[in-house]
C-alpha cells in the first residue's frame, strides 16, 4: 500500500484533527499524514514536549490541551497515539513471577487511565453532528481472545482495560452524537522504539509513515456502525 493515505473524504470539511503522543513514532508520523492529506483546517500535535504539554500522568494538563483545542474550531478527528511498552525501569514479563506491582500500575496508568482521561475531556467537546473520530491506538496483544502466547501482563492487561474503556465511552457518545465514531487501532508492527527490541527479524514491520497512512485510510473508511469497535490497520475486526 502507499505512503500517501489520500485525502480523508468522508469528513466534513474545515474541521480541526488532534494528535496526542505526537512526539511518538507513529504519532509524529500521523501529524504529518493528516497535514499531507489537506482534510483539516488545522492539525494540532499534543505531547510531553508540546505546547501546552500533554502527561497523561497529570489530568490538568489534558484539560488545559483539551480547551485549548476545542478554540481552534469544530474537533472531527482525534488520534490518541500514546502508549508504554517499555523503558529503561521496566521491561514487558515473560513469567508471572516478574510481575511487579508499581510496574503493572505504571502501564495502567499509561496505556488505560491515561486514554480515558482524554476520552473524559475530548469526547464531550465533538461535535454533536456529522463525521468526527476518536480513535485510540491499542495493541492485537490485548485481545483476550487472540492470546496463544502468553506473557506481557502489564502490557496486554492495560490494553484490555483500555478497549473494554473504549467500548463503554462508545456507547456513551453515540447518546450525544449519533455519528461520531469512537475506536480501537492495532496499528500493524510498526518500526518505532516501542517496538524494537522485540519486534522478530524477518516479521513484517511498517515504517512510521506507512502505517500513519494506514490508519488514516481505517478512519476514513470507518462509519458510525463501527463505533464501539476494535480494528486492525487493514480495517479486519480484532476479537475482544
Ligand atoms: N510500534 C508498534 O509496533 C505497535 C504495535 C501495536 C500497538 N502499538 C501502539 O501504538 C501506540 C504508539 O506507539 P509507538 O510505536 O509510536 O511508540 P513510541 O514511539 O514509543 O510513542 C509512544 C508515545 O506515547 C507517549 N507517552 C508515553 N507516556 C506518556 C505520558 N505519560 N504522557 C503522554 N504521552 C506519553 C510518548 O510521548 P513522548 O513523546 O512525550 O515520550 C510517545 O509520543 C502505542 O499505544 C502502542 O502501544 C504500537
Amino acid at each position: 500500500m502507499m505512503d500517501e493515505p489520500g485525502p480523508l473524504a468522508s469528513f466534513p470539511r474545515g474541521g480541526v484533527a488532534v494528535v496526542f503522543g505526537a512526539g511518538g513514532g507513529i504519532g509524529s508520523a500521523l501529524v504529518s499524514a493528516l497535514e499531507t492529506t489537506g482534510s483539516f483546517r488545522q492539525v494540532v500535535g499534543y505531547g510531553r514536549a508540546s505546547s501546552p504539554p500533554v502527561d497523561l500522568l497529570d489530568e490538568a494538563s489534558i484539560e488545559h490541551a483539551a480547551c485549548a483545542a476545542a478554540t481552534l474550531g469544530e474537533l472531527r478527528c482525534i488520534i490518541d497515539a500514546t502508549g508504554f511498552l517499555h523503558d529503561d525501569r521496566q521491561a514487558p514479563e515473560k513469567s508471572l513471577s516478574q510481575i511487579d506491582p508499581q510496574a503493572m500500575a505504571r502501564a495502567f496508568a499509561i496505556n488505560a487511565t491515561g486514554p480515558a482521561l482524554l476520552m473524559k475531556h475530548m469526547l464531550g467537546r465533538l461535535p454533536r453532528t456529522g463525521k468526527c473520530v476518536f480513535a485510540s491506538l491499542s495493541a492485537r496483544v490485548g485481545s483476550i481472545g487472540d492470546n496463544r502466547l502468553g506473557g506481557w501482563y502489564a502490557y496486554r492487561a492495560s490494553k484490555a482495560a483500555l478497549n473494554q474503556i473504549i467500548r463503554t465511552s462508545a456507547i456513551e457518545l453515540a447518546r450525544r452524537a449519533p455519528q461520531a465514531i469512537c475506536v480501537a487501532v492495532h496499528p500493524g508492527t510498526v518500526d518505532t522504539a516501542l517496538s524494537a527490541p522485540f519486534a522478530a527479524a524477518g516479521l513484517n514491520k511498517h515504517a512510521p509513515p506507512q502505517a500513519a497512512a494506514h490508519i488514516l485510510r481505517l478512519l476514513d473508511r470507518l462509519t458510525a456502525a463501527d463505533t464501539g469497535g476494535f480494528f486492525d490497520w487493514r480495517g479486519q475486526a480484532v476479537p475482544w
